[in-house]
């Protein structure tokens, strides 16, 4: 069966090469943030292979995520960095799923049945970011107390940067460290550092960083350390035809063919997150670019070639010639936004020693 020939290429020796890139630059521990199904790069997979390659920890914003995995069967450390309804904390803790601890109100709505023995938390601080998290001392003091009484592992306290520059960071490590001082406990886990923090700067208290783009290859700091993107995105053309000068493409005739030419369709459209402000910009036959020309539609976009391209020629929408971070720039959007766009309508094609190991077609499983 020949599906549609749109896929994402994973690569996941680019992954490993991350990885240990990250681990070696910052001399710590790494705790590898696969949220958003792994910024879309496919959860199982990279969480596997982070593991495998010695990830100490896997994060994921919510409950959902951290099942999706434990339901593919990783069972290696899962940190929730997320609200979790505390309704659900029995089963998360049945799981051994590590939770994040955000306010002394939300643990107090756990039901006081419950044995707490085996649950494993990080305490959240924030400081600045206003995001969840607690600010003050004293409510971390309270938590503290509660989680004691009740038994609870406390492995670990986090914070999260939300700017990369060098005054922002000095002042949230200022305020973090102020309340793990004043904690005066021995905590298994200290992390603050996300992908700007462990590029751009150095937490020298901390002993795990908490990264994900970076992971993926994307340098959102410029740090030169040669990360290599794990993702490319290709297509392969469905129908090719020559135009008349007057003709009209696409939705609402926007775009009108100065003269006589070529054009090509290609099977990918905003229904895979391939969004509409496209149009205008570049993708690749062989290294040479053509513009994305008309409307994009939900399911197909056009380009105008040089000539007439076979059905089936490849075309590249991200990789080689079209690096993400320009993409992101070109629209607009931060590298985060478009990785995410990206949904399971798109195939992954997972590599792996130079060769492909895996066709994931997401919405064909059961
Ligand atoms: C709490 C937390 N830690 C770490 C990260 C990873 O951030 P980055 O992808 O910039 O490394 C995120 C992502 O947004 C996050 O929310």
């Amino acid at each position: 069966m020949k599906y549609r020939e749109t896929y994402a290429v994973i690569d996941l020796d680019c992954l490993s090469y991350n990885f240990n890139i990250i681990k070696k630059h910052s001399k710590k521990n790494v705790f590898c943030v696969c949220k958003a199904d792994a910024y879309s790069h496919g959860d199982i997979a990279v969480a596997n292979e982070l593991y495998n390659n010695g990830a100490n920890y896997i994060c994921v914003s919510s409950i959902d995520e951290a099942m999706s995995l434990r339901n593919q069967g990783y069972h290696g450390p899962l940190l929730i960095l997320g609200f979790v309804d505390t309704s659900c904390v029995e089963y998360v803790m049945h799981n051994n799923i590590t939770l994040s601890v955000f306010s002394l109100e939300w643990l107090k709505e756990i039901d006081s049945s419950i044995d707490l023995s085996h649950l494993k938390v990080h305490l959240k601080i924030d400081t600045g970011m206003n995001r969840i998290g607690m600010k003050s001392l004293q409510e971390v003091k309270c938590v503290l107390e509660f989680l004691d009484e009740r038994k609870v592992c406390i492995e670990g306290i986090y914070t999260h940067f939300h700017s990369v520059d060098q005054v922002s960071c000095d002042k949230q490590t200022r305020w973090f460290y102020a309340i793990v001082d004043a904690c005066n406990y021995d905590f298994k886990w200290v992390h603050t550092s996300n992908s700007g923090g462990t590029l751009a700067y150095n937490d020298v208290r901390s002993n795990a960083v908490r990264v994900g783009i970076a992971l993926y290859g994307i340098d959102v700091v410029d740090s030169q350390l040669g990360l290599k993107p794990v993702f490319s995105l290709f297509t392969k053309i469905t129908f090719s035809k020559k135009i008349m000068e007057g003709e009209t493409v696409s939705y609402d005739a926007t775009y009108r063919a100065v003269k006589d030419m070529y054009i090509a369709t290609l099977p990918i459209g905003y229904g895979d997150g391939f969004v509409r402000a496209n149009t205008g910009r570049f993708v690749g036959i062989d290294g040479h670019a053509f513009e994305i020309v008309g409307a994009v539609c939900m399911d197909q976009m056009m380009i105008r070639t040089d000539k007439l391209y076979p059905v089936g020629t490849e075309v590249e929408l991200i990789g080689e010639h079209i690096p993400l971070l320009k993409m992101a720039k070109e629209l607009e959007m931060s590298p985060y936004e478009v990785l995410c766009l990206f949904n399971t309508r798109i195939m992954k094609r997972y590599k792996k020693k130079g060769i492909i190991i895996k066709d994931v077609h997401e919405r064909l499983l059961k």
